[in-house]
């Protein structure tokens, strides 16, 4: 019974790579058309969902096998003490009411000093949270680099149309229109920081992370030339998963030391291959899969959220998760010490990739998009933690366009809701 399985799925599994291999001759075309948008940083290259089609038939194959593969207590949480008490932080700085901006500076934020504030290596470099979260990105209004069917909006346009705004707690939202019926692109939103760093800390607190068949989100940071300035994707996926996807992407020469978690010192697993070269291998990247189903989409969300931390130093660049109510005490008190966080759910260590050569000058990156390179190309796929069922079973429609522009309603929760995002540097 269980080899007969294997069998089968093994045999799709071969009947999807000859699949695949067709599909992305006849779209290599469209793929290298979208390279030559580097003003518009592309991302994302046909040839990633094919990585991400066959990480979906090897989650199907390990479902198989074990019945919880995802969701292991307690590896992801290694920092329960200290986790409050450390420095009482006030709210955020409240509605919108004021028609001036003001930035909301980290010392106006602290209450009560923190043990851990004096002995931080980080120093606050960009900030943007209240009714000031706005200032100091550019909004992208060009066709979205990855073909989803979105027309990304400038911030007035994005204000008077009601996608995005300060809200009465004082995060920032961003959504995706949700007219009942459109015939092409929904409006959405693509913020880029002016900002740029060569190394780094950058802190995202959110509430709320867009979900939803037919989405695909991403807070990323990205630099000039890709993939030579490289791609470090911190939160990311599609449609109905709940487990973050966090990846690289860069030029020739930077790989995964191992594909062994413990020997990483990560919480997540590997996803694809070890070769991080996007243009020696398909932009596979070198993906890494969040054990717990609270780190995205739905799960997330019903959480209250949580914070993500990516930190770019001379040991290479991990990727850290704290879902809402395990934030350490140091992160809120903007005193961060990363050495104090154990496990990290990613991890890309220097000694095989050096960050300092492959990453240069970054900005992070919020977007929605809609279908395009990933949410579309898997749409029938399922086997993916959240996404035990494929979309195109889930709502009965037969293409993730075909859905995305007949049910404006079911974009309710394609949105962003987020409290903070924090750049430091050494
Ligand atoms: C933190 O400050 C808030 C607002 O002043 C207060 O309600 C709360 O009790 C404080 N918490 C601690 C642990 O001091
Ligand atoms: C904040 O409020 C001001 C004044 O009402 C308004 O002009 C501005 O567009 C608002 N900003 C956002 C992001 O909602
Ligand atoms: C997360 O996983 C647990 C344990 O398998 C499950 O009970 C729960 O429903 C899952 N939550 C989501 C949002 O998928
Ligand atoms: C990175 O930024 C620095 C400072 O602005 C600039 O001198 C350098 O040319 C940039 N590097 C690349 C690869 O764009």
């Amino acid at each position: 019974m269980m080899i007969a399985f294997n069998f089968n799925t093994f045999f799709i599994f071969i009947l999807f790579l000859i699949d695949l291999s067709f599909a992305s001759k006849s779209l290599v075309p469209r793929a290298l058309h979208g390279l030559r948008h580097s003003a518009a940083q592309q991302t994302h290259s046909l040839a990633r969902d094919l990585r991400i089609a066959f990480s979906g038939i090897l989650a199907s194959r390990a479902d198989s096998n074990q019945n919880v593969v995802y969701c292991k207590p307690g590896k992801q949480v290694p920092f329960a003490a200290g986790a409050s008490g450390n420095g009482n932080v006030t709210g955020p700085a409240g509605a919108n009411t004021s028609g001036t901006s003001q930035r909301v500076t980290v010392t106006a934020t602290k209450t009560g000093p923190s043990p851990t504030a004096s002995s931080s290596p980080w120093k606050l470099i960009s900030s943007y949270q209240g009714n000031s979260f706005f200032d100091g990105w550019d909004f992208f209004t060009d066709p979205d680099p990855t073909e989803g069917i979105v027309q990304y909006i400038d911030q007035n346009t994005a204000v008077t149309s009601g996608l995005l705004e300060i809200n009465s707690q004082g995060n920032a939202v961003m959504r995706v229109e949700t007219t009942p019926v459109v015939s092409g692109n929904r409006r959405s939103i693509r913020i880029t920081t002016q900002t740029q760093f060569t190394g780094g800390l950058v802190v995202m607190d959110s509430v709320h992370i867009p979900t939803g068949c037919g989405t695909w989100p991403a807070f990323w940071t990205n630099g000039p030339d890709w993939p030579a300035g490289g791609e470090i994707d911190i939160v990311e996926g599609v449609g109905d998963y709940t487990n973050d996807q966090a990846t690289i992407h860069t030029n020739v020469g930077c790989t995964l030391s191992s594909s062994t978690p413990s020997v990483l010192d990560i919480s997540g697993s590997i996803v694809g291959g070890t070769n991080c070269a996007a243009q020696t291998t398909g932009n596979q990247g070198c993906g890494i899969r969040a054990a717990t189903n609270n780190s995205f989409g739905s799960g997330f969300n019903s959480n209250g959220g949580g914070v993500y931390a990516m930190k770019w130093d001379s040991t290479g660049i991990a990727v850290y998760f704290f879902p809402r109510g395990s934030e350490p005490g140091d992160i809120t008190a903007r005193a961060p010490q990363p050495d104090s966080w154990g496990a990290a759910l990613a991890r890309w260590p220097a000694a095989s990739c050096d960050p300092f050569k492959f990453f240069t000058n970054h900005s992070a990156i919020f977007d929605t998009t809609l279908c395009g390179q990933w949410a579309g190309a898997v749409w029938d796929t399922a086997g993916i933690p959240g996404q035990e069922q494929s979309c195109a079973q889930r709502t009965g429609v037969s293409t993730c366009e075909a859905f995305v522009r007949a049910n404006g309603a079911a974009m309710q929760e394609a949105y962003w809701e987020v409290k903070s995002v924090m750049i430091y540097q050494l």
